[in-house]
């Protein structure tokens, strides 16, 4: 199967979950959503473009700072994604569309024209089957000296959000999947100035990438985050399922054990890192 495929069949199992668990997912990165806003730097009256929108988080977040005349659109490989973006502004806005936009297209092939002020991309670069076209066409749909803010995940490492879950599956699971470096992956731009290197190869400038760390803080217990997770991606999802019910729940209390640490008063208190890049289009 391509990369093109792969991801497009992987996110459209997916949607079902991001849409029921949206707010978690907003809850969980809202610092990094606010610090890459901050590193963005969105006007009143612009317009932006929001590229692997999933579900509408930060897209509803950046709307708020180009209002009242800005406008954002929001992209996704994934039709259901943005079905349930816009379920959730209608429902938080009587209806309105608040200035936001759905468009459903792949980054490597935007429907639009070179008439945006900025583009945000909020964990949706590691996935692109294509990225360097994918970063070639985002850049093109801006405007002489458009700004971007890209958020990808840094070091495996300083992430125990993923890896917690992964160790875990090792100790039950034989053979997990191993990625290539380069192939759509979570961590695929985690290495220092990977994916700034991409970016300045397509002719953005002014690339900086700020390394940003952050506290992930949510009132839920382990078992919850076992719960809340599990599903929001599908290789984990799946390989859940295969386990059948009892080595499932063998899995889960392995999981909990590991994750004790970042509960210290019952709530969830757990470090992450992220690396935001920012860059412009040529003036
Ligand atoms: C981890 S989710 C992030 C969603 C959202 N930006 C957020 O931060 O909550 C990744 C999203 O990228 C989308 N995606 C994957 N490959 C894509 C591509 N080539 N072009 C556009 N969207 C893509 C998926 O459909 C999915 O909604």
């Amino acid at each position: 199967m391509t990369h093109a495929i792969e991801q497009r069949d992987r996110w459209i199992r997916a949607a079902p979950r991001w849409g029921k668990q949206r707010e978690f997912v907003r809850a969980l990165t809202a610092a990094a959503s606010d610090a890459m806003l901050a590193a963005a730097k969105p006007e009143p009256g612009e317009l932006w473009l929001d590229i692997a929108a999933g579900v509408g988080d930060p897209a509803m977040s950046l709307v708020d700072r180009v209002a009242p005349n800005g406008r954002v659109m929001m992209t996704d490989l994934v039709p259901d994604m943005l079905r349930t973006a816009r379920d959730n502004i209608a429902s938080a806005t009587g209806g309105r569309s608040r200035g936001l936009v759905a468009v459903a297209a792949a980054a490597e092939a935007l429907p639009v024209k070179p008439v945006f002020d900025g583009v945000t991309c909020r964990f949706g670069a590691m996935f692109f089957a294509e990225p360097t076209v994918a970063v070639g066409e985002i850049r093109g749909a801006m405007t002489p000296g458009g700004r971007s803010a890209f958020v990808v995940w840094a070091d495996r490492e300083r992430n125990p959000y993923f890896t917690e879950i992964e160790g875990a599956l090792r100790d039950v699971v034989d053979d997990l999947p191993v990625h290539d470096p380069d192939d759509p992956h979570v961590f695929r731009y985690a290495p220092r100035d990977k994916f700034a290197a991409l970016l300045r190869a397509a002719d953005w400038v002014d690339v900086n990438e700020l390394e940003t760390p952050f506290t992930m803080e949510l009132g839920i217990s382990a078992s919850e985050l076992w719960d809340q997770t599990v599903g929001l991606s599908v290789e984990v999802a799946g390989l859940v399922e295969d386990l059948g019910a009892e080595r499932a729940a063998e899995l889960k209390s392995i999981f909990e054990r590991r994750v004790e640490q970042y509960f210290p008063d019952g709530a969830m208190r757990m470090p992450a890192v992220v690396r935001i890049v920012t860059a412009r289009a040529p003036d």
